[in-house]
């Protein structure tokens, strides 16, 4: 029998070979052993999060777990960041003490990351103690390397960005007749100041950092690191990092000068170094991975590592950039009344579907434009539809009443054998795809890895259209049940790998649907994703590729994700997409 069963696979490696192998797939090493770090901003306290704080932190998490799904050791950090003008300036409209506000608004970002799933290793706070001892350390050894130096500085001070500018990164507005100065990127005003302060000798550093950002993938996307190889080529002045006490208390002091308070952006990206246990014994340094905004790119690429260089540091091995959501292509703003609030979506859409939505729809390289439509079109054809219905519809009683996967002895290899070029397509977009999603996951191309497993999807959907299986329960002959069978496992295998493969981006709604499918929880990582029956085929591991046979579903059956009814259905349009629509049936 195992003979027959080997001779059989052999047969269909050799007819199917050329095409799956011409894709290169191995089964490649996925246990690396280095650990992973990757941190997202820390963020303000002036403001309650909104969609775009949300998204920052969903990215981070979603790469988090997908290293967690290789089998490696990774950690995620985040926080807020809580010294500044801004926030003492928020709090006093509050009429309340700055460290009162931070604690309710950074309990507010807490909250947030709990409901929407950001599996944080540490969450610090600017105000610890932990992190002032962090801060003060690293700048008593920047001050004992010589990088800092006492100076007068004078330029144009705009307090949102908490940054001095160039006048070639200002310009003049007329504001209902009066004529004012702002900044060109963030339109706040400036105001020209002259201070006497520290500087760091950031002008020295020009030449190390030109060769980091030229390093492949330091900067991803690429377009992100034109931009910065742009400034440092300009030239890079020294840097102000302290400002007067007298103007802003709400910070950490100089060490040993009690006139001064270390300029926040050093204070805030120290932050990287606090959680990481920085000035005790580091682990986890360098940090694998920085989730940044466009906004706050040059702190990133250009000061923070000018300051690990200094400070004889390892930079970091990546940055991850990514623009920001608009609402009706304008930035989202308070006096706009246009800032869409995280906590009533999730509530509406779900935690699971609100990720699902930024992550597909969000790219790195534009800004993206939020619209309440979009999401429920999106939801409803992806999840609900295509998703939801499948699962819905292969596990249906009717086509199979055992409720287990493959309910009778069929002939898998004779199905795989005689594939029509369709289902073959299909099954070698199986096989291929969590090599697919690993290398879009690599390149931190999220909404790439989501649209090849939608694409799985889409194609499953026709292929058990195609099929029929209804005609073939309705048949009951000893081959139609057989065919059934095959349509009803192959469905289940490929609803398995995608389950698998969509984790760390939806992680309750993935493991609703394994859950339903019983597959239990420690045969759902990435290398099981790689070991499917068709896998298994693949290698001539014959026999072992119906493991699944006789498994019972688990759990209730109820919708994985119910339709988003709208108060005029009729008027929601679904998404613009190239793709073709799929036509499911009821
Ligand atoms: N506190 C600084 C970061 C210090 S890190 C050492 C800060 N905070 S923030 O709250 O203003 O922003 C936090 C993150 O949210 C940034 O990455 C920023 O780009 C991101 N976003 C803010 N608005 C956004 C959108 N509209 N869309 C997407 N991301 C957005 O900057």
């Amino acid at each position: 029998m195992a003979a027959i069963a080997k001779m059989i696979s052999h047969q269909f490696l050799g007819r199917k070979i050329k095409l799956i192998f011409k894709l290169k797939l191995g089964f490649r090493a996925v246990h690396q052993s280095s650990q992973f770090s990757i941190t997202t901003p820390i963020f303000y306290v002036n403001a309650a999060p909104h969609i775009g704080h949300m998204y920052t932190a969903v990215l981070a998490d979603t790469i988090h777990r997908w290293q967690h799904l290789l089998g490696r050791k990774s950690y995620l950090y985040t926080g807020t960041d809580e010294h500044g003008l801004k926030i003492q300036q928020s709090a006093l409209r509050q009429g309340v003490e700055p460290l009162e506000h931070c604690n309710t608004v950074s309990q507010t970002f807490r909250d947030l990351f709990t409901t929407c799933g950001i599996d944080h290793s540490d969450f610090v706070r600017t105000t610890e103690p932990r992190h002032r001892d962090a801060v003060q350390n690293f700048w008593g050894v920047l001050e004992s390397g010589g990088h800092i130096y006492k100076g007068t500085y004078e330029g144009w001070y705009c307090t949102n960005e908490e940054a001095f500018l160039a006048e070639e990164q200002t310009h003049m507005v007329d504001e209902g007749g009066t004529v004012n100065r702002v900044s060109l990127e963030s339109g706040h005003p400036v105001q020209w100041t002259i201070e006497e302060n520290y500087l760091f000798r950031l002008s020295s550093f020009q030449q190390p950092l030109l060769e980091l950002v030229k390093k492949e993938g330091f900067i991803q996307p690429s377009v992100f690191k034109t931009i910065v190889l742009g400034w440092l080529e300009s030239g890079l002045p020294d840097l102000s990092v302290s400002r007067q006490r007298s103007r802003l208390p709400w910070g950490i002091q100089v060490p040993g000068d009690s006139a001064q308070t270390i300029y926040v952006w050093l204070d805030a990206l120290v932050n990287y170094l606090t959680v990481s246990g920085y000035p005790g014994n580091s682990t986890n340094w360098p940090i694998s991975c920085h989730v940044i905004g466009k906004d706050i790119l040059k702190f990133h690429a250009i000061y923070w590592p000018a300051f690990l260089i200094a400070a004889k540091m390892e930079p970091p091995k990546h940055i991850f950039c990514h623009s920001h959501w608009t609402v009706e292509d304008r930035k989202m703003s308070k006096s706009l009344g246009n800032v869409v609030d995280p906590f009533d979506r999730i509530q509406k859409y779900t935690s699971d579907g609100l990720r699902y939505f930024l992550l597909r729809n969000g790219v790195p390289h534009f800004d993206c434009d939020y619209s309440d439509v979009k999401v429920i079109a999106c939801l409803n054809d992806e999840l609900c539809n295509n998703l939801g219905n499948l699962l819905s519809r292969s596990t249906a009683p009717s086509l199979n009443p055992e409720q287990t996967w493959a309910p009778s002895d069929a002939s898998w290899e004779d199905f795989l054998t005689n594939l029509s070029d369709e289902d073959e397509s299909l099954i070698n977009q199986l096989v291929n795809l969590p090599e697919v999603v690993s290398s879009h996951m690599d390149q931190y191309n999220i909404y790439k890895a989501m649209d090849s497993i939608l694409r799985v999807l889409r194609d499953t959907n026709a292929f058990f259209q195609r099929r029929t299986p209804w005609n073939d329960r309705k048949l009951g002959t000893h081959e139609t049940i057989i065919r059934l069978n095959n349509t009803l496992h192959c469905t289940y295998e490929i609803l398995h790998v995608c389950g698998i493969l969509l984790q760390p981006m939806v992680p309750n709604l993935s493991n609703s649907l394994l859950s339903h499918l019983g597959i239990p929880s420690h045969s759902r990582t990435y290398q099981n994703a790689t070991r499917s029956a068709f896998h298994r085929i693949r290698i001539g591991e014959t026999g072992k590729e119906r493991q699944m046979k006789g498994k019972r579903f688990l759990g209730e059956r109820k919708e994985l994700f119910p339709r988003i009814l709208t108060e005029k259905p009729q008027s929601v349009q679904p998404v613009k997409s190239k793709k073709k629509k799929l036509k499911v049936q009821k």
